[in-house]
């Protein structure tokens, strides 16, 4: 046998081993990274249901070089502190760019303090995060770094990093001329942007297809827009009127979270959080700002009872009356608005 192979061998051959011990010492705690398993192409029309292609703000004009270096930061954990740690750990691909778990896990095992949303049809919106503290993806597209219970790494760091980095020195250069803090950001943002999901039976019962839903989903559609009330929030292209609203997830006592009064000072804020999209719902459970509810049935029952009562609940809330058949019907209705 050559050196060379033997010392292949010695390695693969030492290898489980030594992961063996590393696990016994608790230091394999972090998870493996969600793979890419999205299409090589991200195309740039609107999927069917949204009336408007995704515009890029001025300074980050679409390019597949943007792009391409947007998705492959998106996936490495170079952006966090012990390189464990990537976008995709908590906005995974094959759970529509959210988290199965209620809290996701930063770096160091420590946990996010609301459940982490979608990633999907952000390019259609404005305001980001439950409570809408960002006010553009380029805006909310380091927050995660700087973020001691996500990846807690200073940018200067990450500049550094990256800088170091043959690759990436190279590709800023190619995309954006010059790699700095704004154009990291810019690059995240463009990826993130990318990300649309439509096309859905709805939007194709919507445009005439009327063999796309079964019976008991046009039922639910009804519901829905009609005595349930919930159109009255989840409107327009995105299932959401982008608005904020206090549905009490999270009250305690009646004494709704600050939630986006935190941001704003105006205590009409109180409980108001930023108005969820519905697409892509079976791929995201659990549900709401703080992942407390695990099934669309609970999310359905809790708003027939109206939400949490608590002294600042919005108006637009009111309990509803359904049989159980017709609760199905809801959840049936939502779950085909993840479907293809
Ligand atoms: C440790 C888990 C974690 C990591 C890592 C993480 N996020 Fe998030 N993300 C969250 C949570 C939790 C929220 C909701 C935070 C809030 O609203 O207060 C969120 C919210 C967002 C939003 C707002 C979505 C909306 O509907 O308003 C965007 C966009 C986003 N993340 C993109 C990213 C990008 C890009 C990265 C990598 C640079 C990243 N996230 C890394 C957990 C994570
Ligand atoms: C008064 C406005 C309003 C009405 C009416 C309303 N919603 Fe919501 N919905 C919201 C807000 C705000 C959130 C985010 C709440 C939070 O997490 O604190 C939300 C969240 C959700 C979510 C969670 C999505 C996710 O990704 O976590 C689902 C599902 C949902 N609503 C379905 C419905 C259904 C079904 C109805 C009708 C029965 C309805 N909503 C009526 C405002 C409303």
């Amino acid at each position: 046998m050559s050196r060379a192979a033997s010392a292949i061998q010695t390695v693969s051959l030492r290898t489980p081993l030594l992961l063996a011990v590393l696990a016994a010492f608790g230091l394999q705690d972090a998870p493996p990274l969600p793979q890419d398993t999205l299409p090589q192409e991200l195309p740039l029309e609107a999927p069917l249901g949204f009336p408007e292609e995704i515009a890029a703000p001025e300074g980050n004009g679409f390019t597949r070089e943007r792009t391409e270096l947007g998705r492959r930061l998106f996936f490495d954990p170079v952006l966090s502190l012990d390189r464990t740690v990537a976008c995709a750990s908590c906005h995974q691909p094959e759970h529509g760019f959210a988290d199965p778990r209620r809290f996701s896990l930063g770096v160091g095992g420590k946990l996010t303090k609301r459940n982490s949303p979608t990633l999907f049809n952000r390019g259609h919106a404005t305001l980001q995060m439950w409570d809408g503290r960002a006010a553009s993806l380029e805006e909310q597209a380091l927050m995660p770094l700087e973020n001691p219970d996500e990846m807690a790494l200073p940018i200067p760091d990450a500049l550094a990093r990256l800088r170091a980095d043959d690759f990436y020195a190279k590709a800023f250069g190619r995309a954006y001329g010059e790699l700095s803090r704004e154009t990291l950001a810019k690059a995240i943002a463009q990826f993130v942007r990318r990300l649309q999901k439509g096309d859905s039976p709805i939007d194709r019962f919507r445009v005439g297809g009327v063999k796309d839903l079964s019976k008991e989903e046009r039922t639910g559609m009804w519901l829905f827009e009609s005595r349930a009330g919930c159109w009255k929030c989840h409107s327009g292209p995105n299932f959401s009127d982008e608005r904020f609203h206090s549905t009490g997830v999270g009250a305690v006592d009646g004494q709704a979270e600050p939630a986006r009064m935190a941001i704003t000072g105006d205590p009409a804020d109180r409980g108001r959080f930023k108005t969820a999209s519905l697409r892509v719902l079976e791929l995201t459970a659990p549900y709401m700002h703080d992942g407390s509810l695990a099934t669309l049935e609970e999310v359905v029952d809790f708003y027939s009872q109206g939400g949490t009562p608590h002294a600042t609940r919005d108006p637009l809330l009111e309990p509803f009356e359904a049989t159980p058949e017709e609760r199905k019907a809801l959840v049936a209705f939502l779950r085909a608005l993840s479907r293809d």
